[in-house]
């Protein structure tokens, strides 16, 4: 039996990186349906995902999309709130612009589609949320003031998350990744100088691949953890900032 059998899956940022891993896995993984709500439609296709254009600040027509989804499946198994922004300046420097629309996607953007989507799995009893954090909302970054803020954030409301959604008895279970250096697009802005020194400072000696995430919100978003709530799981090759 596949891990995610007759699971609807939502993954916000899909289109690329971490997300598109995580699409791809979960769809190999047997889940029924597999959206991934970007703002842009990812280059992948296969019978059991759907790649819906959405904006995760746009409150009204994120609503409207998990109610969509309500109507045609009936359920939604598993959130991750994956999309997510950087706009790095030291804070001398950084505009209240960047502030905000790192705050606006990072954070309203994960409180948008899960309060839409935490009643329908309340509603039936069960479900995971996975939240995508950062070894910077844990450690600090220099550069980073918006990033970490945001992504120390998203721990909060996973800890918040798994008392909330489970004071009816339902089984709706709230985790966060943290991830460390993963080759991405979102590490093409980071500089060779900067990157070989976080190399070195691993104890693993490298970066992360995407499946290496992809595996760990497998894992939250399965069965097998069953009874893994309010946890903030590192998978960061042992690096501590
Ligand atoms: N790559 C890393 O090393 C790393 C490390 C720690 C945490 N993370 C986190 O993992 C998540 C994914 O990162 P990634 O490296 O795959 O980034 P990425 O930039 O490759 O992909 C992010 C995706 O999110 C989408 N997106 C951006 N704004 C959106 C919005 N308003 N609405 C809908 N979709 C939007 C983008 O279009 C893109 O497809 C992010 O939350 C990031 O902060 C990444």
């Amino acid at each position: 039996m596949k891990r995610l059998e007759g699971k609807v899956v939502v993954v916000t940022g899909g289109a690329q990186g971490l997300g598109k891993e995580m699409c791809e896995l979960f769809m190999e993984e047997g889940a029924k349906i597999v959206y991934s709500v970007d703002l842009r439609k990812g280059d992948y296709t296969g019978e059991n995902v759907r790649h819906i254009e959405l904006n995760v600040t746009k409150t009204d027509e994120i609503q409207s999309f998990v109610q969509s989804v309500k109507e045609e499946m009936g359920q939604i198994d598993v959130l991750v709130n994956n999309a997510g922004i950087t706009k790095d300046a030291l804070i001398q420097k950084m505009d209240e612009e960047s502030w905000d629309r790192v705050i606006d996607i990072n954070l309203k953007g994960v409180f948008n589609i899960t309060k839409a989507v935490a009643p329908i799995m309340m509603e039936n009893g069960k479900g995971s949320i996975i939240n995508i954090s950062s070894i910077v909302g844990l450690n600090g970054n220099v550069g980073q003031t918006n990033y970490a803020a945001t992504k120390a954030g998203v721990i909060g409301m996973t800890y918040t998350w798994a008392k909330e959604f489970t004071r009816k008895g339902a089984a709706v279970r709230t985790n966060a990744i943290a991830p460390g250096f993963i080759e991405t697009d979102m590490m093409k802005t980071i500089p060779e100088k900067v990157l070989q020194p976080l190399r070195d400072q691993t104890p693993l000696k490298r970066l992360g691949k995407p499946r290496e995430i992809a595996n760990a919100a497998l894992f939250l978003a399965s069965e097998e953890s069953s009874f893994v709530n309010g946890h903030v799981l590192s998978v960061n090759g042992g690096l501590r900032l």
